[in-house]
């Protein structure tokens, strides 16, 4: 499992005036927990089991800059711009977490659609067609989904790895972004901002 921890995500939002973090994937809030420690006072998770987003809305219920949806995450992302509840004005880290829901509930064994199960293309093309993200910096956790290298917890076993490539990242963020890999647990992919200004 990838960790929001491993990325020095206080410095990231002192350099990038980061105002507001959005997670996919919440699981047990562990990273929720992190980035309160690390300064961030606007959050907002969203996972698709229902008794795991409910067990963080107990956990975060004291953080009012907490918001915990439960939602699959690409049209979770979509309600969130549709409600207002983001600002257009605010820079935001993305961590993209969202995978694998049968790992975490038997309530999806029979799930098949692989845009619920690797949703990170379906959450990028939501996030760049209803803002402009030029600003804002992205940490995506899996690269190891998209293709092999040396990742400190090995590749998908072979014959497994479910994609390619990763082009969609590039074609999405390339113009905007500095894209680098890194190997650490099963890969990130992070894209950082180009331009500050
Ligand atoms: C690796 S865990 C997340 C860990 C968490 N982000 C952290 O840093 O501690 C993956 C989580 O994503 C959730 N999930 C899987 N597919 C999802 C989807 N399509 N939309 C929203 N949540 C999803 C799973 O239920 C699980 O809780």
């Amino acid at each position: 499992m990838g960790l929001l921890k491993r990325h020095d995500i206080r410095l990231m939002k002192r350099m990038f005036d980061i105002d507001l973090l959005i997670e996919t994937g919440t699981y047990k809030g562990e990273s929720v927990a992190h980035a309160l420690r690390c300064g961030y006072q606007k959050i907002i998770t969203i996972e698709i089991i229902e008794s795991l987003a409910k067990q963080a809305q107990e956990q975060f219920a004291d953080f009012s800059g907490v918001l915990v949806v439960n939602a699959e995450s690409a049209p979770g992302i979509n309600s969130l711009f549709l409600s207002g509840k983001i600002d257009q004005k605010e820079k935001i880290l993305w961590w993209l977490d969202a995978h694998l829901p049968q790992h975490y509930s038997n309530d999806y064994d029979q799930l098949t659609d692989k845009n619920i199960i690797f949703p990170l293309k379906g959450e990028l093309t939501a996030i760049t067609k209803n803002r402009d993200v030029s600003r804002d910096i992205f940490i995506m956790d899996d690269l190891r989904l998209y293709e092999d290298g040396p990742f400190l917890n090995g590749n998908c076993s072979k014959g497994t790895r479910p994609f390619s490539n990763h082009n969609f990242v590039i074609e999405l963020l390339g113009a905007t972004h500095k894209i680098t890999k890194d190997f650490r647990d099963e890969g990130y992919l992070v894209a950082l901002p180009i331009s500050r200004q």
